[in-house]
């Protein structure tokens, strides 16, 4: 069998065990096998890659090695836990950037040593302008994640942001026309980045996890035509799989938005600029950590539904503590999962799983919404925007007819969060006056914490 045949059978063997792998991911259950078949996959993958002789060498690849693994390590450790989906988009952002200048400089190679063909000048052209894309806009949703970027554009900007896309397709077609010309290649890369700048920058409030679902999209596409610049089946192969699966999570946030993905493209961003306090008047009613206990103690059945401040807070092994305590006096405990909650595809369902809280007694929107009626008390944990009932009782909010958790739908609602300051999407939430809420003022945390500690008295 010839070095060819090795690799061509690692790559096979690769393939199949990163669809398998994906394939496992689907079910809380499977996921961690799914986890270790897709990382087996990658590990295999690099192996064969090694025996090609065509690329780079040893030393080169130790030395980008040592230098990847040495930024991952700082990261890795000094990265909080809450900025992890800032870092998660700028990882996005790397490999769309990496498959620009891979197939950048093999289509420059190819075309030196006149072995391109327009396969490659094709692909070459879609991964510059898609890869810039990426690149960019993940530099922007960054920002918006962070917090530290506010700009929202000027006016023109769709103008612009339409002749940016438009523009590359008589930049691609000169490209495959005449491959020599390096300066096509540079001009899509050139609007590939200002459309992935003009293309997020609009985008903000509640709409941010279509644009992180639809990002990640992207650094599959390009990963996979950048496959075809390399002649690399592998590539193409993973590539594709990202890609369809980012579509695919994309299209389940749009649904939790209750928003087209072109709705969220090209119209403004709904977002408010709710102030907080002024809001609400004299309607809020203040709780404490010894009365919520007085509450769960007659309660046969409590719904706890954890949003981004339980993330913030850290307060998900206290939530188990609860959970716990509650359960060995005999109330039925369950959780209340929103797809949008917190700041990443799965966000929650992470932090109540390194917890170890039982996926069984993890519930989505539809599964909980209609037993909201017969639950004595609900606890909202640092969650706001994904409790709003704005959504379901002011068409002009912001976030009218996105589907929310009914939680006020409950005999009683306790929200913990630490003042009257609006979530994600800025805007205010009736949730706060309605006539069976209450509010705990503290850290998520400190507060549950504070609960179980009450109810250990009681
Ligand atoms: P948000 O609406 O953002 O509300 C979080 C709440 O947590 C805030 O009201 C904040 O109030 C509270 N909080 C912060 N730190 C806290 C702490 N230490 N202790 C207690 N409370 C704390 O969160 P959500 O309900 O999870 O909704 C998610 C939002 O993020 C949606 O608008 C969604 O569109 C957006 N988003 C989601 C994603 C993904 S993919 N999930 C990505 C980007 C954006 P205080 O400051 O008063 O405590």
């Amino acid at each position: 069998m010839s070095r060819l045949d090795i690799i061509d059978l690692g790559y096979l063997v690769s393939a199949v065990l990163f669809i398998m792998g994906l394939k496992g991911l689907g079910r809380p259950r499977t996921a961690p096998r799914g986890n270790l078949l897709g990382a087996a996959g990658m590990f295999l993958a690099v192996l064969v890659t090694l025996l090609n002789q065509d690329i780079l060498t040893y030393t080169m690849l130790a030395l980008a090695l040592a230098i990847g693994t040495a930024i991952g390590a700082v990261l890795a450790l000094k990265v909080k836990m809450t900025s992890m989906p800032e870092l998660v988009a700028l990882f996005n952002g790397f490999g769309g950037g990496a498959s620009v200048m891979v197939a950048a400089a093999s289509f420059i190679e190819a075309v030196d040593l006149n072995a391109h063909t327009t396969q490659i000048s094709v692909a070459a052209a879609v991964t510059a302008f898609i890869g810039a894309i990426t690149l960019t806009g993940s530099m922007i949703a960054f920002g918006k994640l962070k917090g530290s970027l506010k700009w929202s554009g000027f006016p023109g900007l769709s103008l612009l942001r339409a002749a940016s896309l438009l523009v590359a397709i008589p930049l691609a077609v000169l490209l495959v026309m005449q491959p020599e010309n390096q300066g096509w290649l540079w001009a899509l890369v050139a609007a590939g980045f200002i459309l992935g700048v003009l293309g997020t920058v609009p985008i903000g409030g509640a709409d941010m996890p279509v644009v992180i679902a639809l990002l990640n999209a992207l650094s599959g596409v390009a990963a996979s035509t950048t496959g075809f610049v390399l002649d690399n089946p592998l590539l193409i192969i993973a590539g594709s799989l990202v890609g369809a699966s980012g579509l695919v999570l994309t299209q389940v946030m749009c649904k939790a938005m209750n928003r087209s993905l072109l709705e969220v493209l090209f119209t403004a961003a709904p977002t408010g600029s709710s102030s907080g306090d002024d809001d609400y008047g004299d309607g809020v009613t203040a709780t404490s950590g010894e009365e919520v206990a007085m509450l769960l103690e007659i309660a046969k059945r409590v719904v706890i539904v954890p949003g981004y401040g339980m993330a913030v807070a850290q307060a998900q092994h206290a939530v188990r503590d609860l959970m716990v305590k509650l359960e060995a006096s005999g109330v039925e405990v369950v959780f209340g999962i929103h797809p949008v909650a917190g700041r990443m595809p799965g966000h929650m369902n992470v932090l109540l799983a390194e917890a170890e809280i039982d996926y069984e007694l993890l519930f989505d929107m539809d599964q909980i919404n209609p037993t909201f009626a017969r639950t004595d008390v609900t606890i909202v944990i640092g969650a706001n925007d994904v409790v709003n009932p704005a959504a379901r009782t002011d068409p002009d909010s912001p976030i009218a007819g996105m589907p929310i958790l009914d939680v006020d739908h409950s005999r009683t609602v306790v929200v913990i969060k630490r003042s009257l300051s609006p979530g994600f999407a800025g805007i205010s939430n009736p949730l706060f006056v309605a006539d069976n809420a209450l509010l705990y003022f503290a850290d998520a945390r400190e507060a549950v914490l504070e609960i179980v500690a009450a109810l250990h008295e009681g």
